[in-house]
């Protein structure tokens, strides 16, 4: 069992394959205390030193007049509100006397095999030989406040899912006004943190800094996981790198309003909370409801950061992602946006799949524009039906048309908004979330729909499933493009207008949880201007998100460099689009397009009918490359080489296959540099003692591979590095394929 309890010494001791998760009880009164997260133990004798409590400060028993100096140093598992901690409190309430302090102590445990769902919410899985739970049930003495944390661990994979459940126990009604997912005390080292910063067309850029005394917090308050912030953090040693160093990473499953904070207080302790953002959080419990926080993922590398990738990849793959989809390859798609924007009819979309399929593209997917009165951005959603000015003949014939051609077909929708200027308001003027008497402000010109309402989720989902019953749509766009503001529900008394967001998320997992029951083999793809809830959370619903509105080769390197520092390459959408490209006006050559969205989904975002001749050429052998190697890109360990961010010349990445006896190399060379010809750059994960055939992978060729005759070993390939001659000009890609030989 991954999960025991020293019953002598009141510890429980959590296992991974790697590392070693250690907490205990503590004092009379019973607090619970953190004692060690780090590289695995293989023995824990004196472990509970570390707690400090045979030395000042005292445990509050015996030394009862500094009961402030134990609160505010000791290591709590889950630190509690306003009776002497100072530092960042985990659980906050309001009673009905208006007292706000909580206090928890130990009750009871259990630990069970395999892991509970999470109701409402998303969450990892694993079966019972697969995962362990442990479950500790504390309570709040004074205001009977019972506070569940659990801990999963996974037998495969270094992770440990924290999550959290509050029952009011008291016989009054109580607020909840924060709850954490997971704090964790550490003795504070001199350490860098890691966090996730963007923008719209500028998601997931990784950004490392020093971490001193005070507080450093990322979160965000838009009601998405958001482009700007990402729910995500790590805690770096100095020395870490991609291959060496410790990483402790923190993430959150969960696509709403978040905090992730880590604090070093006055004693060099360390503190990180992550949990749903208290700002605007206010839940109230009558007794005996509950409340289920979201869940957390830990996990500690001592192999740098891209040790903390893999362990995140796999857990990501095999615990979270459910689509029957995951392992499967998915259609090479193309999308009509970039192409066409608002201004289409069918007989273009049909002329778009057509051309598209003689090169071997499988599927079309129709974008925003079908519906309503949908001529451009400013109104009709809300209106889900077809726009048979633009579409005569309604869907049903076009997707004919397109499955004809031997295509599949796909449609966009953004389901959780509404337009002022749209037969949705005009009759249900307050579905939108807004306050009374304060004009709601827009963006995009439209507004958020109440989907925290049981009845707006059932009417709109019955117009998508109408849509989606109506002709042969294997596949679905979910977008949401705008953040929410003026929060205020037409349905929630004064007193619950604080549960609104949280209830917003809740609803928007429903609607997808059901779309999902209701078309168990659809592919769906996640999407929020690009990637603005690109989460752990949503993955839970679909098994690829779009990464970015930015489609510029360039841009995508980092772009997805920070989106494959967390997340598998399997769910990283990406397509080729034209040049210049719309969002940067650079241009790149089609070869190094193809090749950065050969790493991602793959798929095509363009006027096919428009391109010259010599990229019209090269798409069926973008397409064959695909073919070739999505298996391995999908399945295989990711290998960080090198930055384009950190070095502001050259990216390269590497995909292994799980054995690896095959791997893929992506080189960029975005700014050539004069006067060098070749770089030697090390390669990661390979066989020792084995030599590797490479071969160019041709982009742009007759023949997908040229063998280079080269046959290097495995240990030289790592430890002296690939020599790669570098090509000629700015934005020029090389994918090469290594091969296991005998
Ligand atoms: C968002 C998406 C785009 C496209 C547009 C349509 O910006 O990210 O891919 O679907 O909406 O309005």
């Amino acid at each position: 069992m991954s999960i025991r309890y020293l019953e002598k010494d009141r510890i429980f001791w959590l296992d991974t394959p790697n590392m070693t998760y250690l907490l205990g009880i503590v004092a009379q009164e019973g607090f619970l205390g953190h004692l060690y997260y780090g590289k695995r133990l293989e023995t824990i004798t004196g472990a509970q030193e570390l707690f400090r409590v045979t030395e000042p400060p005292y445990v509050p028993e015996k030394n009862d007049r500094d009961r402030s100096s134990f609160f505010d140093a000791f290591p709590f598992e889950y630190s509690s509100h306003g009776v002497g901690d100072f530092r960042e409190s985990s659980l906050r309430i309001r009673t009905k006397s208006g007292h706000s302090a909580v206090s928890l102590v130990y009750v009871s445990h259990e630990i069970r095999k395999g892991k509970g769902k999470l109701a409402g919410l998303p969450a990892t899985f694993g079966k019972e030989d697969e995962v362990t739970t442990l479950v500790i049930r504390c309570i709040d003495p004074v205001t009977k406040l019972e506070v569940e944390l659990s801990y999963s661990t996974f037998e495969k994979v270094d992770a440990i899912a924290r999550s959290v459940r509050v029952i009011n126990g008291s016989l009054e009604p109580l607020y909840l006004e924060k709850v954490m997912s997971a704090c964790l005390d550490m003795e504070a080292r001199d350490m860098d943190v890691l966090t996730l910063h963007g923008s719209w067309a500028r998601e997931r850029r990784m950004e490392r800094k020093p971490l001193g005394h005070g507080k450093f917090s990322v979160g965000t308050q838009r009601g998405e996981s958001s482009h700007q912030e990402h729910p995500f953090l790590a805690l770096l040693t100095k020395n870490a790198d991609q291959t060496m160093g410790e990483v402790y990473g923190f993430h959150f499953v969960y696509s709403g309003n978040f905090l992730a904070q880590a604090e070093t207080n006055q004693f060099g302790n360390l503190r990180v909370v992550m949990g749903i953002q208290p700002e605007d959080f206010c839940w109230k419990l009558e007794p005996g409801e509950s409340f289920q926080a979201p869940e957390v993922i830990l996990t500690y590398s001592c192999q740098g950061l891209g040790g903390m990738s893999r362990s995140l990849h796999d857990l990501y793959r095999n615990h979270l992602i459910r689509s029957p989809w995951l392992h499967k390859k998915r259609p090479i798609l193309i999308n009509n946006w970039e192409a066409t924007y608002f201004d289409f009819t069918a007989e273009k979309i049909v002329d778009i799949a057509r051309e598209s399929a003689k090169l071997g593209i499988e599927m079309l997917v129709l974008d925003d524009g079908w519906f309503g009165n949908r001529f451009d951005d400013n109104r009709s959603l809300g209106d889900w039906w077809v726009n048979e000015e633009k579409i005569k003949g309604g869907l049903g014939e076009l997707v004919s048309k397109i499955n004809a051609l031997g295509m599949k077909f796909g449609l966009w929708f953004e389901p959780e908004m509404i337009s002022p200027e749209s037969r949705l308001f005009e009759e249900h003027p307050d579905w939108a979330i807004q306050i009374p008497d304060r004009r709601p402000c827009r963006a995009r010109n439209q507004l958020v729909l109440d989907v925290s309402r049981k009845e707006v989720r059932d009417y709109i989902l019955d117009q998508v499933f109408r849509v989606l019953h109506s002709a042969n749509i294997e596949y679905v766009k979910w977008d949401m493009n705008r953040p929410l503001s003026d929060l205020g529900s037409a349905a929630l008394p004064a007193d619950r207008q604080g549960e609104l967001s949280h209830r917003y998320v809740l609803g928007m997992y429903e609607m997808q949880e059901r779309l999902l029951q209701e078309f168990p083999n659809l592919l769906l793809e996640n999407c929020s201007g690009g990637g603005g809830r690109f989460d752990p959370g949503m993955l839970y619903y679909s098994p690829q998100i779009w990464c970015s509105d930015d489609t510029d080769a360039i841009e995508r390197l980092k772009i997805q460099e920070g989106t494959a520092l967390i997340y598998p390459l399997s769910c990283m959408g990406a397509h080729v689009s034209v040049c210049p490209n719309h969002t940067v006006g650079r241009s790149t050559p089609f070869a190094t397009r193809g090749m950065t969205a050969l790493a991602g989904t793959f798929g095509y975002e363009l006027d096919v009918t428009k391109l010259s001749d010599e990229d019209k050429a090269a798409v069926p052998r973008q397409v064959r490359a695909y073919h070739a190697f999505h298996d391995l890109i999908r399945e295989g360990n990711y290998y960080r080489c090198a930055s384009y961010l950190e070095n502001h010349e050259y990216d390269c990445y590497q995909v292994v296959a799980k054995r690896g006896e095959a791997a893929l190399v992506f080189f960029t060379q975005v700014l050539a540099t004069p006067n060098m010809h070749s770089r030697c750059i090390p390669l990661q994960g390979l066989k020792k003692g084995t030599n590797y055939r490479i071969f160019l992978v041709n982009l742009d060729k007759e023949e997908l591979m040229t063998d280079t005759g080269r046959c290097v070993s495995g240990d030289v390939l790592m430890h002296a590095g690939l020599l790669l001659d570098l090509p000629w000009g700015d934005f020029q890609g090389r994918l090469l394929y290594l091969e296991e030989t005998p």
